[in-house]
């Protein structure tokens, strides 16, 4: 079977991704050092435990597997700890993956599928964002996740590494049979930090900023099904197996979603009431960022079937009930 090296793996969204590869026929080795993951998220491949800046552990590692391809989704992701601590996400986003990938370039592994973010296009007003508005990120996260899509296009350039970047939008929902779901700590995310606050978990939910430019008042978002953004993840795979030039796809679905909107769709699904409270706004928010994902659409095939507001409620909640987020 074909290996393939899945930085962050045992993240929310890398787990996902393994569960996807494996399902493809692909063995996904993970590589992590848990600094945000869980060994136990690590269910469908090898796990290499090792950090992004520790080139003789890469290097061992792409010897031992001879990875086809490496999808990296390794990162520290969190708005607010980039505003406070740069340096952190500098050092662990930008000189990591530098690391990564000359490792992967000297081991002849020259596919390359990265996690970027809408956080690189920056505040746009009231446009829908397609991969060729201007990138111009509010905060280091955004930043170091530009500055990535710029190293491997030089490295491109140079050495004929092959990229899909995906550019995505609010990934949210879980495995549909609760293997694996989102469990970060602490909880930044909407919709799990909403489904804490109706189990009670937490006392409630903050609403950051309700004087935003949107007919409520609250930022808007563009939400998109983690399997249904893993799936792009085999098709931009694919894309590169067959030999096809680097390329930028957002990933999100072209509807926005309001902060209350997402609270409402939460009363429905899980039937309980939402505790909430209203903040001030939190730096670094853009007030709307919605995709245009026509390209992933026409170019890869994609159809994000799963990314329903209630269906990727309904699977997070689920996920949540298994109790795996009490860790
Ligand atoms: N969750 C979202 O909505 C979202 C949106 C846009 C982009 N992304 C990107 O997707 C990727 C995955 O996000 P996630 O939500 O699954 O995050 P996560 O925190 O659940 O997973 C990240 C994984 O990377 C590992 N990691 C971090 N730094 C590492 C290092 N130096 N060496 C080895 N392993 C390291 C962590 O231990 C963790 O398992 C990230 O790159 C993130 O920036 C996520």
């Amino acid at each position: 079977m074909t290996n393939i090296l899945v930085t962050g793996g045992a993240g929310y969204i890398g787990s996902h991704a393994c569960k996807a590869l494996k399902q493809a026929g692909y063995t996904p080795v993970t590589y992590d050092n848990l600094v945000t993951g869980w060994e136990d998220a690590v269910k469908f491949g090898p796990f290499e435990r090792g950090d992004l800046s520790d080139r003789a552990r890469l290097d061992e590692v792409f010897a031992k597997y001879k990875p086809a391809a490496v999808m990296h989704f390794a990162a520290l992701s969190q708005v607010g700890e980039a505003m406070s601590e740069p340096g952190r996400y500098w050092r662990n986003n930008v000189c990591g993956s530098l690391t990564l990938i000359e490792a992967a370039c000297a081991a002849g592994c020259l596919n390359f599928v990265f996690s970027s973010t809408c956080a690189t296009y920056g505040e746009h007003d009231n446009v829908v964002l397609d991969e060729n508005t201007p990138q111009e990120p509010l905060n280091a996260y955004g930043a170091s996740k530009r500055a990535v899509e710029n190293i491997l296009r030089d490295f491109g350039a140079a050495y004929g590494l092959n990229a899909v970047i995906f550019r995505y939008f609010n990934v949210a929902g879980a495995d549909p049979e609760a293997e694996v779901g989102e469990h970060h700590r602490p909880e930044t995310h909407l919709i799990p930090v909403m489904l804490e606050a109706i189990d009670g978990k937490r006392p409630a939910l903050t609403i950051y900023g309700t004087d935003y430019d949107t007919p409520d008042g609250t930022c808007i978002r563009d939400y998109v099904h983690v399997c249904d953004l893993v799936d792009a993840h085999v098709l931009g795979l694919k894309w590169l197996e067959e030999g096809k030039e680097s390329r930028v796809f957002n990933l999100g679905t072209g509807s926005g979603f309001s902060v209350r909107e997402v609270i409402d769709a939460s009363r429905a699904v899980t039937n309980r009431e939402v505790p909430y409270s209203e903040g001030p706004r939190r730096g670094g928010d853009a007030t709307k960022l919605v995709s245009g994902s026509v390209r992933a659409e026409k170019e890869l095939g994609w159809s994000p079937d799963r990314s329903k507001m209630d269906q990727m409620i309904a699977d997070a909640w689920r996920w949540h009930q298994t109790g795996h987020y009490e860790k």
